[in-house]
């Protein structure tokens, strides 16, 4: 099946369920990644600088950490534009640490400034990019007998439901060989209004990268959606450590989507769900590490202890 088809299908099936859904895996089209670019740098959106300031305060300690005898490869997967991971990289660029970048992103844009920004602020990388979606890159690495430290940062493991959590990091594993590391950001719990303004921001920026999402079906799948007859909603649940966001349909409307010549009727505040995003307790990613056959190395915590990197081994 095409990307395009597996699309048309999770667009139909989500939005012929009873409860609408649609996969925040979607949003990263080439327009989806400039906009969350722009969330990065917003004020409210913590976790870009939190992260920033783990790997380039912290960065030489989770080397320290690193076992390995010989040359390994760093591979990345969704490394957007990389602006954090240099800090980690710089690092071992200038302990003359013989290593080599792989950067996976399904964003080909994305892909090709990563390469240009790296190849300008660090010459000396060894860097081999790849383009395509985590699944398919991850069967292409499995096998290798090439020492490893994956990366999984961004919080990104957040955007995966429980069950979605475990196959990830089954195929995370079939990547890797015992003495490999996983580093994997995790946004931990705070302050619920400190979450709720990073998802809600003032400017619209998080509805544009919501709504994209119809912007989207209407160019690749021939949808016919009036975005402005949608509105962006999005809540925190300080209990489950959930936020959970939604398009809203503020009219009642049928939409059309050519490529699936079907029609889906939209109730007036009837709403899409487009992301979670997940936030954690330390007790609660030793428990996803441990149950998934992982053994944590350290937590590594910016200042305000909003956000971990935290280093896995097998
Ligand atoms: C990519 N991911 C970790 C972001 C998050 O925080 O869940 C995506 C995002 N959604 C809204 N703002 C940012």
């Amino acid at each position: 099946m095409t990307d395009l088809e597996t699309f048309a299908k999770d667009v139909h099936k989500g939005l012929s369920a009873p409860r609408k859904h649609i996969s925040s895996k979607y949003f990263y089209d080439d327009t989806g990644s400039g906009i969350f670019q722009d969330i990065m740098k917003m004020p409210e959106y913590y976790p870009t600088p939190c992260e920033f300031e783990i790997l380039s305060l912290q960065g030489e300690n989770i080397i320290r950490k690193l076992d390995f005898n010989g040359p390994f490869q760093v591979i990345e997967f969704g490394a957007g534009d990389g602006v954090k991971t240099r800090q980690l990289l710089k690092k071992l660029v200038d302990q003359r640490i013989e290593f080599t970048y792989v950067p996976i992103d399904i964003s080909s844009k994305a892909i090709d400034e990563l390469t240009a920004n790296m190849r300008a602020h660090l010459p000396g990388l060894k860097i081999s990019p790849m383009i395509g979606n985590y699944f398919s890159m991850m069967e292409e690495l499995a096998g290798s007998p090439a020492p490893r430290l994956l990366l999984f940062l961004g919080g990104n493991i957040g955007n995966y439901e429980a069950h979605e959590v475990t196959g990830l990091l089954t195929d995370f594993r079939k990547c890797m060989n015992p003495g490999d590391y996983l580093l994997t950001g995790f946004d931990l719990q705070k302050n619920p209004a400190t979450i709720r303004c990073a998802y809600d921001d003032p400017r619209g920026i998080t509805k544009a990268f919501n709504i994209n999402l119809l912007h989207r079906i209407n160019r690749e799948l021939g949808g016919n959606f009036k975005t402005n007859q949608f509105d962006f909603y999005s809540h925190y649940n300080p209990v489950n450590g959930e936020v959970r966001s939604y398009l809203v349909s503020l009219v009642p409307q049928r939409v059309h989507v050519q490529y699936t010549d079907k029609c889906y009727d939209f109730d007036r505040n009837e709403v899409i769900w487009t992301e979670l995003s997940r936030k954690y307790t330390l007790g609660e990613i030793e428990e996803i590490a441990s149950a998934n056959g992982f053994r944590v190395v350290e937590h590594f915590l910016d200042c305000k202890a909003y956000f971990t990197d935290s280093l896995w081994t097998l």
